[in-house]
Order: C-alpha cells, then sequence, then structure tokens
C-alpha cells in the first residue's frame, strides 16, 4: 500500500509531545511491513539546522484564497528503502524558533500556517508523481487534508485514495476566526454546524472528523470516552454521529529508543535479572537534580507538558503535604507559567524531598524513565500517553489514573496474585490520589513483592508490531469500503 503521513512533528526532527513519537515510529514499522510510506513534515528551523543533506525535489505553487504562496519540498535521506521523509519548506511560516510558538502561547497565524501545510502536501503529491492509496492525517494541524479529498480534490483523477484521521488529543481543536475561511479555498457551504463551523468559528479539527473516511483515536479506552461531554470538548455529539467509523489502537513504544539495555543517555545499562544498573541511575539521578540520595524512600518522577491536562490539580496540594508522605518527588516540564511557579515554589520550600527542573530535555527526561522507583502520571484525559509504556521498560512503576490510554496500559498490582505492572486510582479527586501513593509506599517496603511489580512491567510488550498491524488491517478496511 501507498501511504502518505501528514504531521505537524516527527522524532528526531522535532518534537514537543507524544505525537513526534508516534510519527517517529509508526511509519517505519509500516515500511517495515512492506509499505511504501510517504511521511511529510513543515520544515522547521531546528530541522534546517540539524539536518545537512536536504534535498530540493519539487517547488510548489499553492493556492491561499486569492493568491499563489510558493514553497518546495526538499527530501531527507531515510533509514528504511520504503519509507520517504519530505518536508515542506516555507520559510516565513516555519522558519521560526518554536514548532507552535513560545512555550503556552501559539503562534497567531497557526490557522494560515497549517491550512498552507495541508495544502502544499496535496499539491506535493502531483509535483512528486506519487500514487497515494491512504492519506493518514493526524491532529488538527493536518485535519484539512480529508477535508480537500472530499471536496477541492474530489474529482481529481490522482487523489482517489482513502482517508484515516487520527485524534491524539482531542483537547486541541485549531479553532480559528471565520475569517481565514477564504483561506482554505472551501466554499462557505462548508461553513456550517455539520461540518466546519463551530460556535461560529473555523474549526479545523472538525473536518478532520467530518470528512475523513475512518477515525481512530490511540487507545481503545479513549475511543469510548470522547463519546460523553466530559472528554468530548464539545465534539461528542459529531463523534457520536461518527461512532461506526471510529477505532482505537493503542500507540506502541519504539524500544530501539527506550531501552534501559543499552540506552545512550544513561550510564549505568540494566536489563530483567541484571538490576544493579537501576541503583546507580538513581543515585545518578538524585544528584542531576540536586537531592539527597535516600535509598529507603521511594523516588517519584514526572516527565511533562505543564498542563492542566496532566492532573496539577491534583498533584500541587498533594505535594502540599509532602512532609507527611516518606518519599522524594522530581519533576522535569515546560508550560503553563503558573505551574511552572508553583513546582519551583514547591521545590524551594521542600529542597530535599522536591526537586523541579523547568525545561525540555531528552536525556534527563530518560535519567527519569531509569532511575526512578514510580512514575506519576494523575492525568484528567490521557489519550494514549508514552511515558507509563517506558517506564515500564525501566522498571519503574506507573502510577496513574484509569483513564484512556493509562487504562488500557496499566493493571493494578495485586500483591496476593502478584498479577498487575502498576497502581492505578479512578476518581478525580484529592483523596483518591493521595490513598494510591501510600499503597505504592507500603510494597515498595516489601522487596519481593516490588521486584515481582518490576518484573511484570519489563516483561510487557508494547512494540509498534501489533499496533502497526492494526492500522494495516484498517487501512485495508478503508480502501474495501470504498470500491
Ligand atoms: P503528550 O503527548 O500529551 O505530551 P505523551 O505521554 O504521549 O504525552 O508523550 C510525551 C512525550 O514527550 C514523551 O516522550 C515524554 O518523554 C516527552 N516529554 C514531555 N515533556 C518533556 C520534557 N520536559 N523533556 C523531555 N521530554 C519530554
Ligand atoms: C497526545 C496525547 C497523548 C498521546 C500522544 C501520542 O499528545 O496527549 O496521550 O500519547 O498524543 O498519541
Amino acid at each position: 500500500m501507498n501511504i502518505l503521513f501528514a504531521v505537524s512533528e516527527a522524532t528526531p526532527f522535532a518534537k514537543t509531545g507524544g505525537l513526534a513519537d508516534v510519527a517517529g515510529a509508526l511509519p517505519t514499522a509500516l515500511a517495515e511491513r512492506g509499505h511504501q510510506v510517504h511521511l511529510f513534515l513543515p520544515l522547521y528551523r531546528e530541522i534546517k539546522e540539524q539536518e545537512k543533506e536536504l534535498h530540493e525535489m519539487a517547488t510548489i505553487s499553492v493556492p491561499m484564497g486569492t493568491e499563489q504562496l510558493f514553497g518546495s519540498i526538499v527530501n531527507l535521506p531515510s533509514k528504511h528503502p520504503n519509507l520517504s521523509i519530505s518536508m515542506v519548506r516555507q520559510d516565513d511560516f516555519f522558519d521560526r524558533p518554536f514548532l507552535y510558538g513560545p512555550a503556552d502561547k501559539e503562534y497567531p497565524d497557526n490557522g494560515m500556517r497549517f491550512i498552507f501545510f495541508c495544502r502544499a502536501v496535496l499539491e506535493a503529491v502531483a509535483a512528486l508523481e506519487l500514487k497515494i492509496d491512504i492519506y493518514h492525517a493526524h491532529d488538527w494541524q493536518t485535519a484539512l487534508i480529508p477535508v480537500y479529498l472530499k471536496t477541492l480534490y474530489k474529482d481529481l483523477p490522482l487523489y482517489q485514495g482513502g482517508s484515516l484521521f487520527t485524534i491524539h488529543n482531542l483537547g486541541y481543536q485549531g479553532i480559528q476566526s471565520k475569517e481565514l475561511m477564504p483561506l482554505t479555498g472551501l466554499d462557505w457551504a462548508e461553513f456550517t454546524f455539520d461540518r466546519l463551523e463551530f460556535f461560529d468559528h473555523l474549526n479545523l479539527l472538525k473536518g478532520g472528523l467530518v470528512y475523513a473516511d475512518a477515525l481512530n483515536t490511540v487507545s481503545q479506552a479513549y475511543s469510548r470516552e470522547i463519546l460523553q461531554a466530559e472528554f468530548g470538548f464539545g465534539l461528542e455529539t459529531v463523534l457520536q454521529q461518527r461512532r461506526d467509523d471510529l477505532y482505537g489502537i493503542l500507540n506502541g513504544v519504539d524500544y530501539q529508543e527506550w531501552n534501559p539495555a543499552d540506552d545512550p543517555f544513561i550510564s549505568n545499562h540494566f536489563r530483567l535479572g541484571r538490576m544493579a544498573g537501576k541503583k546507580s541511575c538513581k543515585t545518578k539521578l538524585t544528584s542531576a537534580f540536586n537531592l539527597p540520595h535516600k535509598n529507603q524512600q521511594p523516588l517519584i518522577g514526572m516527565v511533562s507538558r505543564l498542563v492542566t491536562q496532566k492532573g496539577f490539580d491534583l498533584i500541587l496540594p498533594l505535594l502540599k503535604r509532602v512532609a507527611e508522605i516518606k518519599a522524594q518527588f522530581i519533576f522535569l516540564g515546560t508550560g503553563d507559567p503558573e505551574i511552572e511557579d508553583a513546582l519551583a515554589k514547591l521545590a524551594r520550600q521542600h529542597p530535599t524531598q522536591i526537586a523541579f527542573i523547568r525545561g525540555y530535555d531528552n536525556r534527563l527526561a530518560h535519567l527519569i524513565e531509569a532511575g526512578a522507583d514510580i512514575f506519576l502520571m494523575p492525568s484528567h484525559y490521557e489519550p494514549c500517553g508514552l511515558n507509563q509504556m517506558y517506564s515500564l521498560r525501566y522498571g519503574t512503576a506507573p502510577l496513574v489514573r484509569a483513564v484512556g490510554g493509562l487504562d488500557d496500559s496499566i493493571t493494578s498490582f495485586n500483591p496476593k496474585t502478584g498479577r498487575g505492572n502498576g497502581f492505578k486510582f479512578k476518581e478525580y479527586t484529592h483523596t483518591a490520589l493521595e490513598q494510591t501513593p501510600k499503597e505504592a509506599l507500603q510494597l515498595y517496603h516489601e522487596p519481593q513483592l516490588w521486584r515481582k511489580l518490576r518484573q511484570n512491567g519489563m516483561r510487557n510488550d508494547f512494540s509498534w508490531t501489533q499496533s502497526a498491524a492494526k492500522y494495516e488491517e484498517l487501512y485495508t478496511k478503508i480502501e474495501s469500503d470504498r470500491s
């Protein structure tokens, strides 16, 4: 199958969150299954700076309202013969210091930037003479691709492939002023309640939900949750209407990137049966975060975008009472300045128990996975979540809320049966969160049980092979439903 994979970030080129991890791994997993995959990304400044081998393949002229904007397609060398990596170059839009804007601020023209990107990708299909069977778009930034395929490009013979739209996070919808409608080139007839209109605004994500041949979320639980008002962000009715075409496929883990046995970011490697290195990682981690080393206490780590989605309205009150908890906490992240300030203040108040590094640092993220005993993810909602699955491989017990992908990947450890790979609580309340670390702390002091818990997690296999096979099945279904 010829698959076009359009996305706004992908490792190792540009990353702000888990979307990049998925887009970095899934195309290769599909290529390994024999498919021809064409990955498209914007050519951001950081990619231009990192990558020396950029080959210009074509210039493109992209209609934007009544004007034409020029851009080009540059290719990067790919490690797999079945995978091509193309970047849309338009320096006014993408040669900027950030992908979407600084910290919690968006560039004001993000709508325009990604309308351009979607259209540019479709123009590139003609310019590069690609024959595409499936267009796979992700999140609001590429949601117009399925819309265009069913409208402006519908009757063009080159664009007869099917489309899949993956929802990685319904909380980000790319809501724009309706004044951008003319720029999209779409008819105003598309600006209705059952199509792209949303409270008198243009909702790009909604376009993907309405027009793609099939939809999926990144876990089964999340595909059910978003049908309810609590998780639907106002789009639950649209999703209910598409219920029959909505699937859930759990993300996988790239074990080449996340493997404690040969992780280049840690100096003491470990694996099942040879766990000594993990102890050294814990010492290195506490030193890196300037905490006194306390081996008798569990070290609870978290690597996250600092946004309410991740459960900080539960975490901050818990940390205020840290003196009552016999554990140390380590946080790495950037995001909402209020959360950053609150964490920094708590770390100053409790310098032997809480440490916080404000920043984005892949090396430290790996060190936290390796050195922590417990990984904290009490998310309000979580479409999939990757860190809980990384933690399992590093023998770090995830402590999660039973929601979305966290619920699908983590089962509470049962000391009687010895089954389970983490700690899980259901209600989004302070009491529920406070109770779970207590249980975890108790278990930490029972070395045999703790070892069992770790082993269970390290034996789990969330590799991309299974998820890629499910995507393949879904692509095939889309193709056969269309023929
Ligand atoms: P989300 O995509 O909602 O942010 P995920 O759990 O799917 O959540 O993925 C987050 C990814 O981003 C993980 O690979 C995580 O390690 C990484 N990450 C998040 N914040 C940081 C940070 N401050 N430094 C390094 N990596 C980070
Ligand atoms: C989103 C979600 C996260 C998911 C990631 C990759 O950013 O918030 O839960 O793991 O996308 O699919």
